[in-house]
């Protein structure tokens, strides 16, 4: 009895004792608002147009939940049932899966008899890139949203501005792309590590066509892109374009160095309020998603700017707020109501949780310390689930190894309570050490697997070592596709490091590397 290699595990899964098998002329009835679910089958059996052939069917049934499936391999055929194009689409990612494995014997598949029915567990599993510290194109991006779908993960976060670019397309403002998207280096610099400033001149950002054509690749894969604007702090780029809109006006440059910057949007200047209507308006016109990121991380170092500045200090007043993270949560409430009318819903990071904010922001947690204060707010908002200990895969595979990731469990972690809205966990790809595709890979993968079998497949159903086993198919399958996962799962070393700066010279990806060459 073969049991295949599925990640994330199925929630439920019964071998049959027969076989049943397919060539690629093996005919698909497919019901017609799945059609485009049933191509990934393509080259692994032909879609057919005459409604009464195919000994394999894909049907739209009722009462499945939205993005559950059942797939049933019997001996005399195949049937996918779905009640939505998302099930019919994980229903044949399964399947095609399942193809890749199967024994093949004078050029058909012989398949292994068997039910699954699946859903997941998270309605939201998500990945998020930073393409600010450093920029990736569109192949390389696309290339993420295939092994997204591969491993039916389906909320692409798309970190766009930041205090070293801003990196969408701005008719409206073309300013933030001749300044805010161009720094004097192409890698980041740090003086403690000797990392200096290459000279290269950085100029980059996604046109507003690349942007929809990344979009409507994600949709494709049932991935829903949520663009970030991070505001007020992380903001340099933007200030550097226009300095009208800091509490001082100073002339800023974008930074290349990493870190946490004291770039803070004016509170109390009603311009901020105008141009962010203005750019919101114009980038939520280019995502159909009806979420948007709206930052609001580590805004702390800005609250010293605003101290200074007369007009946040009479808008704290006038307000009768008490502090400068009260004025942040008011600037976010005013961020949320441009937003709404523009038919999004907010999701802003942990920092700025409090319950005078807007109770229709979701809360995304990330910081260990906001664990208890996220906990509370997750009785009135919905919560993605981020820890940085876990989920952040720019870090170390020492500090965050393989094993690690699978282990998290977000029950452990104090979401128990069907009334906690936690919907869902995030993987973050933060990208000041990942400067091209080949470490973003390296980074990535295969903690990715780790964490799409975590957000997906119930806890009672999971095992590391079985894990572990599956996974060895899937590090075959990267191997053949080039896909530079990291061969190095555990790592060592004890601090967190900067893996891949210059010529990569982290030990782990070093070491990695020599794994690689030797396979
Ligand atoms: C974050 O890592 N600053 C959200
Ligand atoms: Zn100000």
């Amino acid at each position: 009895m073969v049991t295949y290699n599925i990640i994330p595990k199925p929630n439920y899964y019964l071998h049959g004792n027969s076989k049943y098998s397919v060539s690629s002329n093996t005919k698909v009835l497919c019901h017609e608002s799945f059609k485009a679910a049933a191509d990934i089958l393509t080259g692994y059996l032909k879609t057919s147009q005459n409604a009464n052939e195919g000994s394999i069917k894909i049907a739209l049934v009722d009462g499945l939940l939205p993005e559950e499936y059942e797939l049933k391999i019997t001996n005399n055929g195949i049937i996918i049932n779905a009640s939505t194009f998302a099930g019919a689409l994980y229903g044949c990612v399964t399947l095609k899966t399942i193809l890749m494995q199967a024994t093949k014997q004078d050029g058909k598949a012989i398949l292994e008899t068997l039910v699954i029915k699946d859903s997941p567990e998270n309605s939201y599993r998500g990945l998020m890139l930073d393409c600010c510290r450093h920029f990736f194109d569109v192949e390389t991006v696309k290339s993420v949203l295939d092994y997204m779908l591969f491993l039916k993960l389906n909320k692409f976060h798309w970190h766009l501005s930041e205090d070293q670019g801003f990196r969408i397309e701005s008719k409206v403002f073309p300013i933030l792309n001749e300044i805010g998207s161009k720094r004097n280096s192409r890698h980041l610099t740090n003086k403690a590590l000797g990392f200096e400033s290459d000279g290269e001149t950085y100029h980059c950002y996604y046109t507003q066509d690349e942007i929809k054509e990344i979009v409507a690749y994600a949709a494709e894969r049932c991935i829903e892109v949520i663009p970030e604007i991070d505001v007020p702090g992380h903001t340099m780029s933007i200030l550097a374009a226009m300095p009208e809109l800091s509490c001082d006006g100073r002339k800023r440059e974008v930074i290349d160095v990493a870190g946490v910057s004291d770039a803070i949007l004016c509170a109390g200047n009603e311009e901020t309020f105008d141009f962010l209507d203005k750019l919101l308006r114009e980038i939520c016109s280019l995502f159909p998603s009806p979420v948007f990121h709206i930052g609001g991380d580590e805004a702390f170092k800005g609250y010293k700017i605003w101290e200074k500045c007369d007009k946040c200090q009479k808008k704290k007043t006038e307000l009768g707020l008490n502090d400068e993270k009260e004025l942040q949560v008011w600037f976010m409430n005013r961020v949320c109501e441009i937003l709404k009318k523009y038919g999004k819903t907010p999701v802003a990071w942990d920092d700025c949780m409090s319950d005078s904010l807007d109770s229709s922001i979701k809360g995304q947690l990330w910081r260990q310390n906001a664990v208890s204060v996220i906990k509370k707010q997750s009785l009135k908002r919905d919560i993605i689930v981020s820890p940085t200990m876990y989920f952040y895969f720019d870090w170390k595979y020492s500090i965050t190894p393989l094993k690690k990731v699978y282990k998290f469990n977000k029950y452990k972690l104090g979401f128990t309570k069907p009334e906690q809205r936690a919907i869902g966990l995030e993987c973050e790809l933060w990208t000041e050490w990942i400067d091209g595709r080949d470490a973003l890979e390296f980074s990535a993968y295969p903690r990715v697997n780790a964490f799409a079998e975590v957000a997906w497949t119930e806890f009672k159903n999971r095992n590391y070592k079985d894990f572990y086993k599956r996974l060895g198919w899937y590090k075959t399958y990267m191997n053949k596709k080039g896909i530079n996962y990291s061969r190095v799962e555990s790592g060592f070393g004890l601090s967190r490091a900067f893996i891949y700066h210059l010529g990569s010279e982290g030990k782990e990806y070093k070491k990695s590397m020599e794994l690689k060459n030797k396979e």
